[in-house]
């Protein structure tokens, strides 16, 4: 396997194991309890940031070698890639919104809470899926070691805030939290 496909395929995992922590603080809500607000605000602000500014950036780097190389049109293009990016950023911003009325008015239906937090979980897997099943294993179909190794000086030094070596402090519950849950590295 390719080390850049590792890398993104370990991240889905990572963000997978979030995607799980997000459902089972939904539950608490569902419940009637409360559930640990913070630490989904903080899975959805490493969503927000780690993601853009590392994973998807690689990912757009595969899809244009990759365009260039099939006429497969169900592989999108890397203007699809990046919209479907920006949607994904939208239901995240929409879900951290959400979460922020509902902090402030406790008032507010609960089951529109739980279709946001559940459209953006279904969304998030749904995108990492087609990724894999489409983009990723048509890359490793197509492109040649010379083709990997050029992409691979796109990695840069490990900084994932949170999964990383050097994980950020502000995520030191998340972290705690993580220590707990099956993880993927
Ligand atoms: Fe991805």
């Amino acid at each position: 396997m390719p080390e850049v496909l590792d890398k993104l395929i370990n991240d889905h995992r990572n963000f997978e194991t979030l995607m799980q922590i997000i459902e089972q603080e939904m539950r608490v809500f569902e419940t009637g309890e409360h559930p640990d607000y913070e630490l989904v605000r903080s899975v959805l602000n490493y969503l927000l940031t780690y993601p853009d500014l590392h994973h998807h950036p690689l990912e757009d780097v595969v899809v244009r070698k990759l365009i260039c190389r099939t006429t497969e049109n169900q592989v999108p293009g890397p203007a699809e890639l990046a919209e479907e990016h920006r949607r994904l950023a939208s239901t995240i911003r929409r879900f951290l919104a959400a979460l922020n009325n509902i902090l402030i008015d406790v008032m507010l239906p609960r089951d529109w809470f739980c279709n946001i937090a559940r459209e953006f979980v279904a969304f998030q897997r749904k995108h990492m899926q087609m990724e894999e099943v489409v983009i990723f294993a048509m890359a490793k179909r197509s492109l040649s070691a010379a083709e990997w190794s050029r992409i691979a000086t796109h990695m840069g030094a490990p900084a994932d805030p949170l999964f990383g070596p050097d994980p950020d402090a502000d995520f030191a519950e998340l972290r705690a939290r993580l220590g707990t849950a099956p993880m993927s590295n």
